[in-house]
């Protein structure tokens, strides 16, 4: 860095605005690099305050207006604009250009494949115009877009439409008013030309709204999906949070470029087309259920996030961690909760535990900040999610409910903090949330740690339970929280003990408050098996020396899947475990029978889902387990979980097989029980292919699948067991798709996977073809991310020459795209957990990045945080 090094903010520094804006007209004229923006605002003081400091960046002003008047008494910064003298209330009128078409970062207003779309989120309103860009100043917006009405038959923008008209040279005009305040960044304009899927819906109190969804022309076909889940997404919230749509209209546009996966603007959600657009032959199962995840999430945003928005930045878990939870229940009332569940449990446990145990790691409620936009995390999400689910465990849906209701009573129309919502649920609820706040200040992965004692005099069983939380690079001193432990007891016939504690019964749910903590359950006649942390009741690592028949006992009668999917995890990692070190001193991967005859009886349980099986079928992820150890083993890991698949596909294989035949459907349908059938049947092809005389049977899928998500598992089981055809069919594909770089983003991914030595080679030739591009970052993520992040063999190679790769692309993306390029660095910050000669080679790849001379803040903060550690 040749300028200064960037400033990071303070949490504890927040200071409410010395002024703020009541109204705001804008109107733009739009051009590719001449992009004229007029902003008129009705600006206040709100302190004794007459300079006005507005933030504004890459943006060339024209002229300052005051009450009509150009205004001379300002200056220039850095980082905007400050006005002089002001008086207390005024009419501020600023003019200025930008220039979307060079707008490679794709913040602010930008071209997606010719069509203007706008994103504002966090901080990109300042790219636009000069302004308070900052959540807490909300502001009723009237916007007027003007373009060529040829090329741009729709100008859209938040609200209601409240005139149009024609202009000269061919232009026409459109006026749009959004009738609710909002902060900035829930701003945006869309003008482009589109083909739309029209529908309706009238809300639960009699309001008529319009919806309507924008797609490229020519993919109307692909736009079902997502306005089904539109409805749905509306009804649902209107059932379970008793919320409704509060507009006339409710505007998606699809756009290829988009950094993120969708955006909740009022009234006009701009959304990565990767959420929004499907049909059988383009998208797969798991596609399908992500459209109506993320179409949920950015819809559940109008009441989470834009009535109530947030003060501050720091406080983006109020409204993401909340509305991952209710995307989160949305999905598991409509489809299979265990399997949402175990899924969600999944990211926590594998990447959100590796962020916490990285340089990044921070609290849901971060307290320090560089660039904000490295702070859209899975721990601010996900996590996020986990800490209200944590209150929804401990309230019960009633008193969670109530919670919601005096929440929205309170902060309706206003910018709240995470204090705000926990003061709510706790002012509703009588439960004392005191300790529990500490979950909003406090990073990293507790561990809790079990001991049993059985009396069998007295009849009694205790658990002892220690917590502790290692230290984190952003804090070294950690404190006991409050976590809610949910346990089950069972006899050996698999009947559960009624809980009773100090004579009394008790409920599932257990309150760890202390470092170190004893639970005695009276009135146990024998020696129980525990099921603990049950629906993984909070985010923690949970230690307790199993036996395998403990474990085997709970697959079978454990109450629910859950608990069942979480024993066959356990018993798992205990042989991941115990392989990786015999690995390591030259012994094969071995199973026990034990092992396998679990599973195989979870396999021929045909009163189990499906689905449910083929999740316990699924071995964990190599990052979830390098999360297992100080320093990873990554040859050793890649060899023991192969060698458990071949293991398990060699002696389930008649089984597999059966099945694999009995789970054929004829017709694709994308109702749930047809989604389980095709997952089950695809999990025992991914196996069934490692035993050499079955390994035909995915080019016969290939052959024969009628929808992509059949197509998509022939080729994934292809490519990771290296089978001879995987050439073959890969490029019978690329021939097919190479003109829709959505439906190719599948093929790069597997690309990115590839496990073969030659990978690295591949994915560069990969970037020539014709379907790539480095400045979309669908494409990027698809091809780069994936070899980042799924071919540990590969991309962790000793040469180092996975790095180096990293290392120039991260270079490119660090000009054109930081956004896209910070998140894709995350696999080189976690360098500690490789072995030393690693470790030089990353930070090698690290100093190069340090060492820009036109470094981003997006990467800046977390090579600096990463050549800390
Ligand atoms: N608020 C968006 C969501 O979670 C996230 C988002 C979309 C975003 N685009 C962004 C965040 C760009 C930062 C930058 O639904
Ligand atoms: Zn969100």
């Amino acid at each position: 860095m040749t300028e200064s090094a960037p400033k990071a903010k303070y949490r504890s520094d927040y200071q409410s605005p010395s002024h703020t804006i009541t109204d705001v007209n804008l109107t733009f004229d739009l051009h590719e690099t001449q992009t004229r923006v007029t902003a008129i605002s009705q600006v206040k003081q709100m302190a004794n305050e007459t300079t006005l400091t507005l933030d504004g960046e890459g943006i060339e002003l024209v002229q300052i207006s005051v009450n009509g008047q150009v205004w001379q008494d300002y200056a220039q910064t850095d980082t905007g604009l400050a006005i002089h003298n002001l008086p207390e209330e005024f009419e501020l009128a600023i003019e200025n250009i930008i220039s979307p078409s060079t707008n490679t970062a794709l913040e602010g207003l930008y071209i997606s494949d010719g069509a203007y779309c706008t994103q504002c989120e966090a901080e990109g309103f300042r790219r636009i115009t000069y302004f308070l860009d900052r959540p807490d100043v909300l502001a009723k917006y009237t916007t007027k877009v003007i373009a060529d009405k040829e090329s741009f038959p729709y100008l859209l923008s938040n609200g209601n439409k409240i005139e149009e008209g024609q202009l000269e040279n061919g232009k026409h005009f459109v006026a749009w008013e959004d009738p609710h305040p909002k902060p900035s960044y829930l701003f945006a304009l869309v003008a482009g030309d589109f083909d739309v899927l029209r529908d309706k819906y009238t809300t639960r109190s009699g309001r008529d709204v319009a919806l309507e969804i924008f797609v490229d022309k020519g993919n109307l076909d692909r736009a079902n999906h997502a306005m089904v889940s539109l409805i749905n997404s509306m009804k649902w919230d209107e059932e379970r949070f008793g919320l409704e749509y509060d507009l006339d209209i409710y505007m998606i546009v699809a756009v290829d470029f988009f950094n993120m996966g969708a955006m909740e603007n009022k009234g006009l959600n701009v959304f990565n087309s990767k959420f929004v657009l499907a049909n059988d032959q383009t998208a797969t199962d798991t596609d399908y259920l992500g459209i109506e995840a993320v179409i949920g999430h950015e819809y559940f945003h109008n009441w989470t996030g834009n009535r109530v928005t947030c003060r501050d930045w720091f406080q983006l878990s109020l409204k993401e961690g909340l509305t991952v939870f209710r995307d989160q229940e949305f999905s598991s009332d409509l489809g299979s909760r265990s399997v949402n569940r175990i899924n969600n449990v999944r990211i926590i446990r594998g990447p959100q535990f590796a962020e916490d145990a990285s340089p990044m790691s921070h609290p849901i409620r971060p307290d320090k900040v560089i660039e904000m936009n490295n702070f859209y995390t899975l721990t601010v999400y996900e996590k996020g999610s986990e800490v209200i689910r944590m209150m929804h465990t401990l309230l019960g849906e009633d008193k969670f409910q109530a919670g919601m209701k005096l929440y929205f009573e309170r902060h309706d129309g206003t910018a709240a903090t995470c204090e705000n919502f926990v003061a709510a649920m706790e002012d509703a609820s009588g439960i004392d949330l005191n300790q529990f706040r500490l979950w909003y200040s406090q990073s990293g992965t507790p561990t809790v740690s079990v001991t049993e004692q059985y009396d069998e005099a007295a009849y009694t069983y205790t658990l002892s339970v220690k917590q502790t939380t290692p230290a984190t690079q952003d804090q070294a001193e950690k404190q006991a929280l409050h976590i809610p432990f949910d346990v089950e007891l069972y006899d050996e016939q698999g009947k559960v003990f009624e809980l009773q504690r100090n004579g009394e019964l008790c409920g599932n749910v257990l309150n760890i408050t202390e470092s170190e903590q004893s639970f005695v359950f009276e009135n146990i006649s024998s020696k129980p098996v525990p099921s603990m942390l049950r629906e993984f009741s909070a985010p923690v690592r949970l230690n307790f020396e199993y036996s395998d028949e403990q474990l085997a006992f709970l697959m079978i009668h454990a109450r629910n899947d859950f608990a069942k999917w979480d024993a066959g995890q356990m018993l798992l990692a205990k042989y991941i475990k115990s392989n990786v070190e015999a690995v390591q001193k030259g012994a094969n991967v071995e199973l026990p029978e034990l092992v396998v005859d679990a599973f195989r009886g979870v396999v021929l349980n045909s009163e189990l889902e499906p689905a449910f099986i083929a999740e316990a079928l699924s071995l964990p992820s190599f990052n979830e387990v390098a999360g297992w150890y100080e320093t990873v083993d990554v040859d050793a890991v890649c060899d023991v979980l192969k060698g458990i698949k071949l293991a398990l596909a060699s002696e389930l294989q008649d089984e597999m097989s059966a099945l694999y035949h009995t789970l054929a459907q004829a017709d694709y349908t994308i109702e749930h029980a047809a989604i389980g059938k095709r997952s089950l049947r695809n999990l025992c092809l991914q196996y069934l292919v490692n035993v050499p005389e079955y390994a035909h049977l995915a080019k016969d899928q290939y052959q024969s699948a009628n929808n992509m998500t059949d197509t998509i598992a022939a080729m994934s089981a292809a490519n990771s067991a290296s089978l001879t055809f995987r050439e073959e069919i890969m490029s019978d594909y690329s021939e097919k798709w190479s003109h829709d770089g959505l439906v190719m983003d599948k093929w790069f991914a597997l690309q990115g996977a590839n496990p073969s030595k030659d990978a690295l080679v591949n994915v560069k030739a990969c970037m020539s073809h014709k379907a790539f591009s480095l400045s979309n970052p669908n494409r990027t993520r698809s091809l780069i991310g994936s070899f980042l992040n799924m071919n540990p063999r590969r991309f962790h190679d000793k040469s180092g020459k996975g790095y180096q790769f990293a290392g120039e692309i991260l270079t490119q993306l660090n000009e054109s795209n930081p956004q896209v390029a910070s998140r894709l660095i995350d696999p080189l910050l976690k360098l500690k957990k490789y072995d030393s000669e690693r470790q030089a080679l990353i930070t090698l790849e690290l100093e190069k990045l340090k060492g820009l001379d036109n470094l981003a803040k997006d990467l800046f903060e977390k090579v600096t945080k990463a050549l800390e550690s």
